[in-house]
């Protein structure tokens, strides 16, 4: 098993190589040069991340790995190429390439953006035993170490929010690639910090990823705090037109997670007259689920004053909530 995962790495780290030395001296990159430079990408991230381009031709990788020993079926294995009705052909062609390393900085998958506006948007390695986004943290290699310096840790949706953030200096960041944050996200996460903000994109998508994700981060007793953009906006869309003490200054006034539920709630009944029990029942589990006694008792003050009601009132039904879930 290791062995194997040996190969896979070392095959993805050679791909890389390669992609990346198109991508920097190849006349047929030079469209790709000249969106990453439109996107205000600059050479050191280019280098730090791995950047690449995969050539438009079917068989370019498939050629370049034979030629240093590597077989269609290693590259079928970790998905560099497919089999479909034309034989076995590159699956990624025309596009930047964006290798995605484990924690310790293996290769082991790639994504790969269209340069236009082609679908999809972003082609990625297909899901394996071996190579799977719900337990990989895109930039956590290139994180973990501010992450530890810093004491917390900034989740975005894209490759591209991770990288605006490690070239803008906040290399705490990392990204969940489009997909809601897992158990394993979180376990892998909590080898660095507790203390997690959520920075997703500011659109429907982006919410409701976040709020799938809020619960299991908390359940696992991380600190929680919502992050948000004005509406559309994505944080490297921010950083690159605000700038860094502004990312900074929405990065400090993140709203904790008992709050963002409150408000949510909130919003949704309307503040109508059933409102107060409506949001209460919608916050009470993430009140429960929080794990210091003094940040439980400051939360379920909060929400008492955000209700127009009283300390007791809240604890009393946290309490009934708490005992029917035992
Ligand atoms: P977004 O659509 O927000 O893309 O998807 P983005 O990162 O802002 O991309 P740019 O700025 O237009 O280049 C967020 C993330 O979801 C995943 C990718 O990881 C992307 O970064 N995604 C999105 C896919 O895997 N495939 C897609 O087709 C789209
Ligand atoms: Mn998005
Ligand atoms: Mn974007
Ligand atoms: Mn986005
Ligand atoms: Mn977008």
């Amino acid at each position: 098993r290791l062995r194997r995962e040996e190969k896979a790495w070392k095959i993805n780290n050679l791909a890389k190589d390669f992609f990346q030395s198109i991508l920097l001296q190849h006349s047929e990159a030079a469209a790709a040069r000249e969106y990453i430079h439109g996107r205000g990408i600059n050479a050191n991230i280019i280098k730090d991340f791995g950047l690449g381009y995969a050539p438009a031709s079917w068989d370019t990788l498939m050629k370049f790995m034979q030629s240093k020993g590597i077989g269609v079926s290693d590259l079928l294995k970790v998905g560099l190429v497919v089999s479909g009705d034309r034989g076995v052909y590159d699956r990624f062609r025309s596009r930047l390439m964006f290798p995605i390393a484990d924690a310790r900085g293996r290769v082991v998958g790639f994504g790969g953006r269209v340069l236009g506006d082609g679908l999809p948007k972003y082609l990625n390695t297909a899901e394996t035993d071996f190579f799977s986004k719900g337990k990989i943290l895109y930039g956590l290699d290139r994180a973990r170490q501010a992450i530890r310096e810093m004491r917390y840790v900034v989740i975005t949706e894209g490759y591209m929010d991770t990288i605006a953030a490690h070239q803008y200096g906040m290399a705490n960041t990392v990204a969940s690639l489009g997909t809601s944050l897992t158990k394993e996200h979180g376990r892998l996460l909590m080898n660095y910090t507790r203390e997690v903000i959520i920075a997703y994109d500011a659109d429907a998508a982006g919410v409701a990823a976040a709020v799938r994700g809020l619960d299991i981060l908390q359940e696992l007793g991380c600190r929680v705090r919502v992050l948000s953009l004005p509406e559309g906006k994505d944080p490297d869309e921010f950083l690159r037109a605000r700038g860094l003490d502004q990312w900074k200054r929405q990065v400090e006034n993140a709203t904790p997670l008992v709050e963002f539920k409150i408000q949510r709630a909130l919003a949704k009944y309307n503040n109508g007259p059933l409102a107060r029990d409506a949001v209460l029942e919608e916050v009470l589990p993430a009140l429960a689920a929080m794990p210091g006694e003094l940040e439980k008792n400051e939360a379920i003050r909060l929400v008492a004053a955000r209700l127009f009601t009283s300390y007791h009132v809240v604890a009393e039904q946290l309490q009934k909530f708490s005992n029917s879930n035992r």
